[in-house]
C-alpha cells in the first residue's frame, strides 16, 4: 500500500504549517510560539485532550480510537531549532536572527500534526494515540524532561515511536535497525595547569601547551588501543585554548571535546581511560589537571519487536526495497533515547533526498517527504492499535 490518498491531499496544508514554523524558529525550551501553534492545531482537530507545559514547554495531544479499549501508543516529534544563521535564501527563511530550523524539526512537527489531523478524522484504531511534541532536543534533554514529568504514566503510553529526516537518503525511503541506532554522547573539558614563564626559559616553567598536546595525542589511543576494534567509539578534541603572546608560556590551557559510544560498558571504559591518560601525563610533567565530564544523552536503542513493526509499516508505505532495516548506527546523539529507556519502541529515519546536511546553514526540510512521513505515522498507529 503506497502513500495514503488523504495524506497526499493534506500535503500542501501541512507544508504551509511547516513553512510557518520554519519562519519563526525557537531554541531549546523557549519554544512558546511553536508550542502554542501546535496546541491550537491539535484543539482544532478535535483531539480528546491537549495538554501543554509537559516538560516545561512540551505538548501532548490524545486521540481516542473508535474500535474499543486498548493501549496508548506515543508518536513523538521535536520542535526546537538551532543557533545558526540561515543561508537557504528561501522565501520562508527564518525571521529570527541567528536562529534556524537546520535539523528539520519544523518538518517533524508538521508531519506529526498532519498525522494527528488524519487520526482525529478517522479514529480507525483501538485504545488511543498520544502525539508528543517535545522541546529542547538539541542538547537540552527535553525528552527526559517530559518523561520525568510523568508523561508515560499520565497518558498510559505503552509503546513510543520517533522519526528523524536523513539527508542523502532518497525521499520515499526509510532506514532503521534493531538495537543501538544512535550514539551515547558525553562532553568533557580538561584544564591543564602548569607554571607560566618566559618562553626563552622553559626549564623554569611547566609548559601546559606541551602537556596538553601530549594529552590530545594520547586520547587517540582510546579508540585505537583501549576499546575492542569491533566496538564503536569516537573521542574528538574540538577546543584547544591557551596562551596570548609569542614569548610567554601560559599558566594553563583548556581542552574540550566529545565522546560518542554505542554501549554502556564502552562509554564507561572511555571515560575511565580519559581520566587516567590526563592524570598520568600531567603527573609525569608536574602539571595538575581537572576534568569536567558530562555524560549526556544515552544510546538510542531500538527494541526488537517494535523495530520489526516499524520496518513492516514503512514497507507498506514505501515498498519493501525502499526500507533499509539494518543500517549502520549513526554516531550523533538523540534524546528520544530517554523515551526508549522508559518504554519499548523504535526510531526510524525518513529520506530527505539530496539536500544539505543536518545543522548546515543551507539545509532545508524537504516538503516532498511529508506524505510519506504522515502515511507512516498513521499506518503505524493503526497497525499497533488494530482491534
Ligand atoms: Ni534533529
Amino acid at each position: 500500500m503506497p502513500i495514503l490518498n488523504r495524506a497526499a491531499e493534506l500535503q500542501d496544508e501541512i507544508a504551509g504549517w511547516r513553512r510557518t514554523l520554519h519562519q519563526t524558529p525557537e531554541l531549546n525550551y523557549d519554544v512558546h510560539q511553536t508550542a502554542a501553534f501546535v496546541a491550537e492545531k491539535l484543539k482544532s482537530f478535535g483531539c480528546d485532550e491537549v495538554v501543554s507545559g509537559i516538560g516545561r514547554t512540551g505538548v501532548v495531544g490524545l486521540i481516542r480510537g473508535t474500535l474499543g479499549a486498548g493501549a496508548t501508543v506515543g508518536l513523538r516529534a521535536d520542535m526546537d531549532a538551532l543557533p545558526i544563521t540561515e543561508a537557504t535564501g528561501k522565501p520562508y527563511a527564518s525571521t529570527n536572527p541567528g536562529k534556524m530550523h537546520a535539523c528539520g524539526h519544523d518538518g517533524h512537527t508538521a508531519m506529526l500534526l498532519g498525522a494527528a489531523k488524519y487520526l482525529a478524522e478517522t479514529r480507525n484504531f483501538a485504545g488511543a494515540v498520544a502525539v508528543i511534541f517535545q522541546p529542547a532536543e538539541e542538547g537540552g534533554a527535553g525528552g527526559l524532561a517530559m518523561v520525568e514529568d510523568g508523561m508515560m504514566d499520565r497518558f498510559g503510553i505503552a509503546q513510543v515511536f520517533g522519526m528523524h529526516n536523513m539527508p542523502g537518503l532518497p525521499v520515499g525511503q526509510f532506514a532503521l535497525r534493531p538495537g543501538p541506532i544512535m550514539a551515547a554522547t558525553a562532553e568533557f573539558t580538561i584544564t591543564v595547569k602548569g607554571k607560566g614563564g618566559h618562553a626563552a626559559m622553559p626549564h623554569r616553567a611547566i609548559d601546559p601547551i606541551v602537556v596538553g598536546s601530549q594529552i590530545v595525542t594520547a586520547l587517540q589511543t582510546i579508540a585505537s588501543r583501549t576499546i575492542d576494534p569491533i566496538d564503536s567509539v569516537v573521542v574528538t578534541v574540538t577546543k584547544f585554548h591557551g596562551g596570548d603572546a609569542y614569548n610567554v608560556i601560559p599558566e594553563q590551557i583548556e581542552l574540550a571535546g566529545t565522546v560518542r559510544t554505542l554501549k554502556k560498558e564502552v562509554a564507561q571504559a572511555a571515560r575511565e581511560r580519559l581520566h587516567a591518560i590526563c592524570a598520568g601525563i600531567a603527573g609525569a610533567h608536574g602539571a595538575s589537571v581537572t576534568i569536567d565530564y558530562d555524560s549526556n544523552y544515552p544510546v538510542t536503542f531500538n527494541h526488537a519487536e517494535e523495530t520489526v513493526l516499524a520496518g513492516n509499516v514503512a514497507a507498506t508505505i514505501a515498498g519493501d526495497g525502499q526500507v533499509h532495516r539494518e543500517i549502520q548506527p549513526v554516531m550523533g546523539g538523540e534524546d528520544f533515547s530517554y523515551m526508549l529507556e522508559a518504554r519499548p519502541g523504535a526510531f526510524i529515519f525518513i529520506g530527505n533526498g539530496d539536500t544539505a546536511n543536518l545543522h548546515h546553514p543551507a539545509y532545508d526540510f524537504n516538503d516532498e517527504a511529508i506524505p510519506h512521513g504522515v502515511s507512516y505515522w498513521v499506518r503505524l498507529a493503526e497497525t499497533a492499535l488494530a482491534a
